[in-house]
């Protein structure tokens, strides 16, 4: 009953995030949802679905409860005007909690707050930082979580990492500090794309070891050793 639902349009960043949420995902967080598009996109798209709604500033979540109500959603939904470090998941559901569009040393933070309050629960995560996407990475490999899948997107001039990771020790799925799949190029734009994200990531370290910032020797070692594959 899908018409009932006026359709959330996305761009690609999101789009490429709500393809990797799954029919049974339902039970999903949308943190740092500002204006709460994912989160709607994905509550039309899935009827059977709930979505919850955290971000920390009052008057975005005041804006989402209002599109819930006019869209007709509230029965499906809930918000929380809180930090996404404090989720309060009450069920023993699984749970998919989405973060992007924020740093990714600030979520590192997230995930790991909340990984260290639910230490018995199995949780997924798809994670899509701006920027610092290795210190995410490591935090994720500390953590121990695994990977489940990874993506590269490329929308309005920018590179995203976008990936579903999941706090159960998986042996052979270890989330590597500079990514597997996001350098395997499995067509030609996608080959464009892998040389140009690479390159980017190599001149940003050069950068950052010029004007002397620690540890940027070791993240430049590690770009200079990927090899893209062409398909
Ligand atoms: C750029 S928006 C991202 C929106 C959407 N997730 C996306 O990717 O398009 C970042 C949002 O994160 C929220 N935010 C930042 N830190 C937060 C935290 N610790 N807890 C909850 N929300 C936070 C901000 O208020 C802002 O609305």
């Amino acid at each position: 009953m899908s018409h009932h639902y006026k359709q959330i349009k996305l761009g690609k960043r999101l789009a490429k995030i709500a393809q990797l949420v799954t029919d049974s995902d339902t039970q999903v967080w949308d943190c740092c949802c500002d204006h709460g598009l994912l989160g709607l996109h994905l509550l039309t798209a899935h009827q059977t679905r709930f979505v919850h709604f955290v971000d920390c500033v009052p008057s975005l979540i005041d804006a989402v409860s209002e599109q819930l109500v006019a869209r007709k959603l509230v029965s499906r939904s809930r918000t929380y005007c809180i930090d996404a470090g404090n989720l309060p998941i009450s069920t023993d559901a699984a749970q998919l909690i989405i973060i992007a569009g924020v740093g990714g040393d600030l979520m590192a933070s997230i995930v790991a707050q909340i990984s260290r309050q639910y230490p018995d629960k199995s949780l997924e995560f798809i994670l899509c930082p701006v920027r610092h996407q290795v210190d995410l990475r490591d935090t994720l490999r500390a953590l121990q979580f695994s990977l489940i899948n990874e993506h590269l997107v490329f929308e309005n001039g920018r590179y995203y990492e976008v990936m579903r990771v999941s706090n159960q020790i998986n042996q052979t799925r270890t989330i590597t500090r500079f990514g597997e799949a996001i350098w395997g190029a499995n067509g030609a734009e996608s080959y464009h794309h892998a040389i140009a994200y690479l390159q980017q990531n190599k001149q940003h370290f050069e950068r950052m070891r010029a004007s002397d910032r620690e540890n940027t020797d070791d993240i430049l070692n590690g770009y200079n050793q990927i090899k893209i594959t062409p398909f």
